[in-house]
């Protein structure tokens, strides 16, 4: 898998010689396929498995009090969910753009977002603030969709216990600017640059994945995403996209 600094040095080398520009395309194109292809022959056996462990605990309720049951149905599920995440990051360059409003996307996500903590019977406070002259902008819906709900939900894990995650959005001249403000555990200076890297985490059961994707999304649609953040006060995550 490519580190950040790996492909600032491939896109310079690209810019500067035409026949590296072409090779290093077939070679990125080659294992694109290669790590949808090895994603999907995995995922496939894998359904199964969760299938058929689901049937054995809906007919034998007994099994849950097995010993190592209960892990390796979240075994089953992480590797579900990284396997989901490694398609979408393989895929996060690749943008089906169209024109549509901002405001309206932010604002379902607020409330699909609000409405899981609710569920989640969270202690969380989440408001946000969304103008109405945001206007339209030329992208990819879907992904950065995934680009805020990531966001949302690492402020959300950020937080042990109490805590308020705000979400704000304004235009200035052709830039939207969104911002996710948390008041969770905050990041050590030490770990700024790396959390961006692909699977790099610090949560038990994280992939390291989220970060890297919404990265290379924004990346993709020539926007920018940053962090300030201070140990123990908490984070906040700032996206840019031309409008
Ligand atoms: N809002 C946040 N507050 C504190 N730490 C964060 C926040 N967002 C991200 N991080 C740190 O960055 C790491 C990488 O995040 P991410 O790429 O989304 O992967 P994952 O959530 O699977 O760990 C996390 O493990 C966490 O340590
Ligand atoms: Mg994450």
């Amino acid at each position: 898998m490519l580190r950040n600094i790996d492909t600032r040095k491939l896109n310079t080398l690209m810019e500067q010689n035409e026949d590296a520009r072409q090779i290093i395309n077939q070679l990125l194109e080659n294992h694109q396929t290669l790590t949808s292809t090895i994603s999907h022959e995995i995922r496939n056996p894998l359904t199964l498995i969760s299938s058929s462990l689901q049937l054995i605990q809906a007919q034998h309720p007994e099994v849950k009090q097995f010993y190592g049951w209960e892990q390796a149905m979240e075994d089953v599920d992480f590797m579900r969910r990284l396997l989901d995440e490694l398609s979408s990051f393989n895929n996060g360059n690749r943008l089906r753009l169209s024109v549509f409003s901002i405001e309206q996307l932010l604002k379902s996500i607020a409330v699909s977002f609000a409405i899981s903590l609710n569920e989640q019977n969270s202690a969380i406070e989440f408001s946000s603030r969304i103008p109405s002259d945001l206007g339209d902008i030329t992208g990819d819906r879907l992904k950065l969709e995934e680009v805020i709900l990531n966001l949302l939900r690492n402020a959300r894990d950020a937080i042990n216990g109490q805590g308020t995650i705000q979400l704000f959005a304004k235009r200035c001249a052709d830039t939207i600017h969104i911002r996710i403000k948390d008041t969770g555990c905050g990041i050590p200076a030490e770990h700024l640059e790396s959390i961006f890297e692909p699977f790099q985490t610090y949560k038990p059961d994280g992939t390291g994945l989220g970060l890297a994707l919404s990265r290379q999304i924004i990346t993709a649609h020539k926007g920018n995403i940053s962090v300030f953040s201070k140990e123990g006060e908490g984070s906040t995550f700032t996206v840019t996209i031309p409008a």
